[in-house]
């Protein structure tokens, strides 16, 4: 198929960035891009690790908010997913994924019922629990529709978000849960997302042992009354060899691993090395073209505002030294080019700042290998924040 065959198979109005078979350089942009081979070899290398290391994954789909990413994950090894908002347990729920964790607090009466009403199509449901109010409603709800809410206590183990922090509230609250009908006590929510992103692998080492021994005080505690907890679950991106290691965690929760993105690649492994240098490569890449040069040592393209989020700093240019994207405005994009080589049309390759965010102002993911759009997937759960 030529160029502008394929080009002429985009349907007017279906507002497709692009069709499987199409060549790379007749992708529509600005749109996310994903290299295939980097994202599965991402996602072999977490499933390898955590069946290595004894420990179940439950990748976070609030990054990708993808079904057909999650399958790829589950295909290598993840037991399910965690999503952070019960409408993004709603779409994978409906595809078919039978074991969801809601790693948040669910308060809102009617959020509460469609919680509850999940189980109803064969899915496992847990939800993160860290108020005794919370658990009566939460066992109502689950009442009516004669289902099964699993429930884990969350300890703030340094994130300074939800959860308690103390073993003996986990404990009153773990005995609630254990005592009401609908409910059943599953185990321990520990995530520490407020170090995740410390460049220094030493100083993220130390705020883990903190949160270890947090958790492991609670842990044993719940043991001495008799409350086994099933599944204790955290671990992202900067983290998860801490969890795997410590006797204490059994599920990993990690997300951003699977695309990278500029501010998690930044961060050091324990040999000081760059993690997208190695442990993890880009996969996921907005796709932008130069629409102007006007000023010589300036490029302009279509990738601002509207196609990523830059609350973790702007997009780097891959693969390309001496261009560098420097600002951007709703629909624009500004390149520093001081020796003028970027050309009209010419397409690059932005790594976003924070990958979460910027997935959920698109529509698709086009996955490309080897120079060819190999397929396209609907990014299923974008704008699920309800
Ligand atoms: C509760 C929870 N678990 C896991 C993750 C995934 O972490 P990461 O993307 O750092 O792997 C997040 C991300 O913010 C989170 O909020």
């Amino acid at each position: 198929m030529n160029a502008l065959t394929s080009l002429a198979r985009l349907e007017v109005g279906y507002d497709v960035p692009a069709l499987p078979g199409m060549d790379e350089a007749n992708i529509q942009t600005p749109c996310l891009i994903l290299d295939l081979d980097a994202l599965e070899r991402n996602i072999k290398k977490m499933g390898e690790y955590a069946n290595a290391h004894g420990m179940r994954h439950r990748a976070h789909g609030k990054m990708h908010k993808s079904v057909d990413v999650l399958k790829l994950q589950m295909k290598f090894g993840a037991v399910g997913v965690c999503c952070q908002k019960v409408s993004e347990a709603e779409v994978f729920v409906r595809a078919g994924i039978h074991d969801v964790l809601v790693s948040n607090q669910v308060r809102d009466p009617v959020k509460i019922d469609r919680l509850a009403r999940l189980p109803m199509l064969g899915a496992r449901v847990i939800v993160c629990v860290d108020d005794l109010a919370n658990v009566a409603d939460l066992s109502a709800a689950a009442q009516k529709h004669s289902t099964t809410i699993e429930c884990l206590v969350e300890i703030d183990c340094g994130a300074g978000r939800c959860g308690v922090r103390r073993s003996e509230e986990v404990l009153e609250i773990a005995k609630a849960i254990d005592a009401e009908a609908g409910l059943k006590f599953t185990g321990i929510q520990a995530y520490q997302g407020a170090m995740q992103h410390i460049e220094s692998y030493e100083q993220r080492k130390a705020k883990l042992d903190v949160a270890i021994a947090q958790v492991a005080d609670a842990v044993s505690a719940l043991k001495a009354i008799g409350l086994e907890a099933e599944l204790v679950s955290g671990g992202g991106t900067g983290s998860y060899y801490f969890e795997s290691n410590s006797g204490v965690y059994n599920e990993l929760q990690c997300g951003s691993y699977a695309f990278m993105d500029a501010d998690y690649g930044r961060i050091r492994d324990r040999d000081g090395k760059r993690i997208d240098q190695g442990e993890w490569q880009n996969a996921l890449f907005i796709l932008t073209s130069v629409m102007s040069h006007a000023k010589p040592h300036l490029a302009v393209v279509d990738a601002g505002l509207k196609a990523q989020s830059v609350d973790s700093g702007l997009p780097f240019v891959y693969g390309r030294d001496g261009v560098k994207y420097i600002k951007c405005s709703d629909e624009h994009g500004v390149i520093e080019d001081p020796n003028g080589v970027l050309k009209i049309n010419e397409k690059l390759r932005l790594v976003p700042g924070h990958c979460d965010p910027t997935c959920n102002v698109h529509d698709w993911y086009v996955g490309v290998r080897n120079g060819k759009v190999e397929t396209l997937w609907p990014i299923s759960a974008r704008g699920k924040a309800y």
